[in-house]
């Protein structure tokens, strides 16, 4: 007889276990795993009865459809998805709970509806006058979007069903989806993974393209559906300081555009607004010539972006100073502190230590260390960087400078940008870094950079009187780490 099949389902990578065991073995997690109804009830007795049809092969350069492409009308939406949704295909736009991932999607949704396509908007989270207030705030509510406030897979499978089909569906969000056919509560695994099945299989038999939104957990995982993220055809995540202006759409799977790709947007009183040259956008407001700054040339995705790193190094009053970071890893801010302190005597227990990204971009690179590195020394020593200098490097414990990936692309975007010159790494692995009209100069070490910076500041604070006292410990600085040849300078 055909056992009833209840398992224990890890909500966080969706692994079964037959039965219930404190951690994952799959994924490590603790806690996870919550008892399901299995969701191929269908015995094996009856299912192996079935006999197979058969179906005609087809070759691999037979005449194909280019996929039909709907641009979304918004510029940087449709970099991240490669030039528009594509007929029939699925996508799932993660994020943080008020970032922004509704106004993105009504901003769309009013678009392409507004260009005369079918779209339809069901939310699961709010109420249809909610959306609606929503679309008045962004001054889209003329447009001819068609709204729904359901959760139920087969009901919208079913209205959808009828008529013309839409050229765009959007489900906000996935989690509060439910189908009859699986009978675990919504929000689990199994509901979710039936319900996108549901979805994708719509999609594809009738070519809406559907969008679905997904909830990102505190780590920044896409709720449970991990399994979604394997399902469907792209995964987009929406990204950003929820204090900051900017945010950030990054693809982290396409099948039928670029990975990685980002699209930059400000979040206005107005709704979302496109920018589109970010670097320029980051480095627009900067405070020219001012300790505490420095250029960092990272890559977002495959795009290459400038962005300012701040930092603050100020005289504590307290027993354990402060490290407040935004935009950055705090444990490699403290890295960084580390090194600085062991390696090039930079000596920081009696300050505080704010850093900042400028423009609420998030960065995850390595290679932000030297430029990291670079604000917090010129803040301490009082000493402005060049301002047409751009930094790039990462920092080993042992404070040696190691060298990053796409380092022309760096050199590049800086030299389209106007700067002249690039603190780097010496060696760039695999790539001999050439960009004409950027003077480079490359460090091996972190104390030679601290040194040169200290030498900088001294100069400065000696025509300075008030600044003196911030003075001594670059001074100290650069007496414990300049080579010689720095040492005459600041002397
Ligand atoms: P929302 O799209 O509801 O976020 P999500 O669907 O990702 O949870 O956006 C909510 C935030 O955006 C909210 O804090 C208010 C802000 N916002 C604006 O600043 N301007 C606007 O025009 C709109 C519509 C929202
Ligand atoms: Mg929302």
């Amino acid at each position: 007889m055909a056992k009833a099949s209840a398992s224990f389902v890890c909500q966080n990578c969706g692994a079964a276990f037959n039965r219930w065991q404190g951690k994952c073995e799959a994924c490590g997690e603790w806690n996870t795993l919550v008892e399901e109804a299995g969701d191929n009830a269908v015995p094996v007795s009856i299912r192996a009865k079935r006999r197979g049809r058969t179906f005609k092969l087809e070759s691999l350069a037979g005449k194909s459809n280019d996929a039909p492409r709907l641009p979304s009308g918004m510029a940087e939406l449709d970099r991240v998805t490669g030039g528009g949704f594509v007929r029939g295909s699925v996508l799932l736009v993660g994020g943080d709970p008020g970032i922004g991932k509704s106004t993105l999607l009504t901003q769309a949704t009013s678009l392409m509806a507004k260009a005369g396509h079918r779209t339809v908007y069901i939310s699961g989270e709010e109420a249809i006058a909610q959306v609606r207030l929503r679309a008045e705030r962004l001054g889209l509510a003329s447009a001819p979007v068609e709204l729904a406030a359901e959760t139920s897979v087969e009901d919208i499978i079913a209205t959808l069903s009828e008529g013309t089909t839409p050229k765009l569906i959007v489900i906000d969000s996935i989690q509060t989806m439910w189908t009859d056919t699986v009978e675990s509560a919504p929000g689990t695994v199994t509901q979710v993974r039936a319900s996108a099945q549901a979805l994708i299989r719509f999609a594809k038999k009738t070519g809406a393209a559907i969008i679905l939104v997904g909830h990102v957990t505190k780590d920044g995982q896409i709720a449970g559906p991990r399994v979604v993220e394997h399902m469907v055809d792209a995964v987009l995540s929406f990204e950003g300081e929820g204090s900051q202006q900017f945010r950030i759409l990054r693809s982290v799977k396409n099948r039928f555009g670029p990975t990685d790709e980002i699209g930059v947007f400000e979040m206005t009183g107005l709704g979302l607004r496109e920018v589109t040259n970010p670097s320029e956008l980051f480095l627009s407001e900067r405070d020219l010539g001012s300790p505490g700054t420095a250029v960092f040339a990272g890559i977002e995705g495959t795009r290459p972006v400038l962005v300012e790193l701040q930092a603050l190094v100020a005289p504590t009053t307290l027993g354990t100073p402060r490290r407040a970071v935004v935009g950055w890893d705090s444990a490699r801010l403290s890295m960084v502190l580390a090194v600085l302190e062991a390696h090039c005597g930079v000596k920081l227990s009696g300050y505080d230590v704010y850093f900042n990204v400028a423009g609420g971009l998030r960065i995850n690179e390595p290679a932000a260390d030297l430029a990291a590195a670079a604000a917090l020394v010129s803040s301490l020593a009082n000493a402005p960087l060049p301002t047409d200098a751009v930094y790039f490097g990462e920092i080993s414990l042992s404070g040696a400078v190691r060298p990053v990936a796409q380092t022309t692309a760096r050199l590049k975007e800086a030299a389209k940008l106007g700067f002249a010159r690039a603190v780097l790494p010496e060696s760039a692995r695999g790539e001999t870094p050439s960009e004409a009209g950027l003077l480079l100069q490359s460090v091996g070490g972190l104390s030679s950079l601290v040194a040169d910076i200290a030498a900088r500041g001294t100069k400065r604070t000696d025509r300075d009187p008030e600044r003196q006292g911030n003075s001594a410990p670059a001074q100290r600085a650069a007496s414990n780490a300049t080579p010689a040849r720095f040492r005459q300078g600041s002397g």
